[in-house]
């Protein structure tokens, strides 16, 4: 996703912008670039590659005290310098960074920009050229900004410099994240509070269709039609030494090792003062009065969401459907009487499962967004937050975000269940404290994960994961952690479904990890195991104890049945992370990927 930078006060502007925007590589990109103001006018720097490239061709003897960056994550136009941003209209006096997606840029290139010379092939530059086009027409620069606005359809992060008033920023948003920053003698914008902690963890969240305009010494928040609003700044709860990455080469790495802390922080957490863990009354009840749960989900958050199924069904005996947010979107199933929908999200600004959650709003039922992001737009746009509290995630595939989301799905799910009068049979408390055990456990045993990689993955070109029941949607979850960050084609599969036909992509060696944590089901499992054996498939079986047998790669230890994916995940995410480094890829920032996909 992209990332966008602000800076206006009375320091040079260029390190600051490049520094945020070093902090907002995690999200992915193919080009960036700034733009700095002073009495001179405006200068932009713009490279296709990494910030690195970019600072090579900063002129370090233009010294402005206001300034924008982007880091762009291409949708229209190839990844190139002329399409990087920030992009300048035609007069040279406006120059701007957007982050999102202008449907209508074509409508709106036709309809006023016929005969002006577009310099790229992007979306974004239509903006800046519309706001020439109306200043032209005799328009101020803050009334073609708002004109241009009500124009655009689609999504936007916008801020833009004006070369005749360098004492401003001016900024807008609608439905792409983007807030303001407060200091004592500056302001600053940023996509993300993460981009601008270095000066500031004071920020103010933006809503849709909002205009602001920032200067070093106020921060003017406006409707489009120049309603003035106030809100009240919050405080960014990260700190500084969160997203750093510490002694570990990448980020991934840290955040699998960090899943024990997060799973002892959320019992913490969720523990009320009697030690009995506890959600908001308001979600046990929108829970008890639903008929049926939907829950919609991207990429990993539906995986967890499969898993999260099956501990709502189990526990707390209500009916819940699973669906990809893209889907679910644009083909919406027959709805219960009753729905609630729960929308799982680590960053919270999925744009294909925003787009779910105001449909559903627009239907008049409720909805409940479990996110790492407090603040976000899905959590702002829903009814309930449930928090991960799995701090920063910056890793583009995610780790800790999964099983802390299944964590947390187990305990609304246990709290509902006891708001029914049904038991558990177990203690979940203690029973999340075993697994937080378990698994320092298997991160302790990165020795083996690496040596099972190289045994099984450094020269394939594909891979299977299988398994049956909850095992299955692990399966479904190590594949793609393997072919995000490995570029292994990687498929998860039901155990008992390859016979039916992709048992004949099973050839000499094909790796196939399977996964045999179900009692009720091992013995099945195991007879797919066989299957692929006898057809030259190289089986890799990671059980869990009390069901081990000799044939088996690695044991994980003994928890309760309905929590092994909490810890059967962690062997296929340092399975994957070592066949990465293997192969040297970019491990925490993948080839095409971005952390947060806000784009539909
Ligand atoms: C997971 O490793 C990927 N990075 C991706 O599938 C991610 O889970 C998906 O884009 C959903 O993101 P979200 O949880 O922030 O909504």
């Amino acid at each position: 996703m992209c990332g966008i930078v602000g800076y206006i006060g009375n320091q040079d502007s260029k390190e600051i912008l490049l520094k945020g925007l070093e902090k907002l590589e995690y999200r992915g990109y193919d080009s960036a670039g700034i733009a700095v103001m002073n009495d001179n006018g405006v200068q932009v720097f713009k490279e296709k590659g990494r910030i690195a490239d970019l600072r090579n061709i900063v002129d370090e003897d233009v010294m402005a005290n206001t300034g924008i960056g982007h880091t762009r994550w291409a949708t229209h136009g190839v990844p190139s310098t002329v399409n990087a941003h920030p992009h300048q209209s035609n007069s040279g006096r406006f120059t701007l960074v957007h982050n999102g997606v202008i449907e209508n840029y074509d409508i709106l290139k036709r309809e006023y920009l016929q005969g002006v010379a577009l310099k790229s092939d992007t979306d974004t530059e239509i903006i800046v050229q519309l706001i020439d086009l109306f200043v032209n027409e005799g328009f101020t620069a803050e009334e073609a900004f708002r004109k241009t606005l009500t124009h655009l359809k689609g999504s936007y992060a916008i801020a833009l410099l004006d070369a005749e008033n360098n004492e401003t920023i001016f900024v807008a948003k609608n439905k792409s994240p983007l807030l303001v920053g407060l200091g004592e003698t500056f302001n600053v914008v940023a996509s993300d509070a993460m981009a601008m902690l270095q000066v500031t963890d004071q920020y103010v969240e933006l809503m849709d269709k909002e205009i602001v305009i920032v200067t070093k010494e106020e921060v003017k928040i406006q409707t489009l039609n120049g309603e003035e609003i106030s809100r009240d700044p919050y405080t960014a709860e990260l700190d500084a030494s969160d997203i750093e990455k510490g002694t570990y080469p990448h980020y991934m790495l840290k955040e699998i090792d960090e899943q024990p802390l997060v799973m002892r922080k959320i019992i913490q957490k969720y523990q009320g003062d009697n030690e009995e863990l506890t959600i908001d009354q308001e979600i046990v009840e929108a829970m008890n009065n639903a008929d049926r749960i939907y829950i919609i989900a991207a990429g990993t958050s539906y995986h967890a969401g499969l898993v999260g199924k099956q501990f709502i069904e189990k526990i707390a005996e209500i009916p819940v459907e699973v669906h990809i947010s893209s889907e679910f979107g644009y083909n919406m199933p027959l709805l219960s009487k009753k729905p609630l929908f729960i929308f799982i999200s680590q960053s919270g600004e999925t744009a294909d499962s925003r787009a779910v959650l105001v449909s559903v709003k627009e239907m008049g039922h409720k909805a409940l967004t479990i996110t790492n992001v407090p603040g976000s737009t899905l959590s702002r746009e829903a009814d309930y937050t449930l928090l991960l509290h799995a701090g920063p995630e910056i890793a583009v595939a995610s780790t800790k975000a999964y099983t802390a989301q299944i964590a947390v799905l187990s305990i609304l799910a246990e709290v509902t269940a006891k708001s029914r009068g049904l038991e558990l049979g177990f203690n979940l408390v203690q029973e999340l404290g075993i697994v937080a055990n378990a698994m320092e456990v298997l991160c302790d045993s990165k020795e083996e994960f690496e040596d099972i990689a190289s045994k099984f993955l450094s020269t394939t070109r594909n891979a299977f994961f299988i398994g049956r029941g909850i095992d299955f949607y692990v399966g479904l979850e190590g594949a793609l952690k393997l072919k995000e960050i490995s570029y292994i084609q990687a498929e998860g599969f039901a155990g008992g479904e390859l016979k039916h036909g992709t048992i004949a992509l099973i050839e000499n060696g094909t790796p196939i990890i399977a996964l045999a944590t179900q009692e009720s089901v091992n013995l099945s499992i195991r007879g797919n195991v066989k299957e692929v054996a006898a057809r030259g498939a190289n089986p890799c079986i990671i059980s869990m104890k009390g069901l081990e047998t000799e044939e088996d790669s690695f044991i994980i230890p003994e928890v309760n049945e309905l929590l092994t994916p909490l810890i059967s995940v962690i062997p296929l995410q340092l399975i994957s992370y070592y066949a990465a480094l293997h192969r040297e890829c970019d491990v925490d920032k993948p080839r095409n990927l971005a952390k947060s996909v806000t784009v539909e």
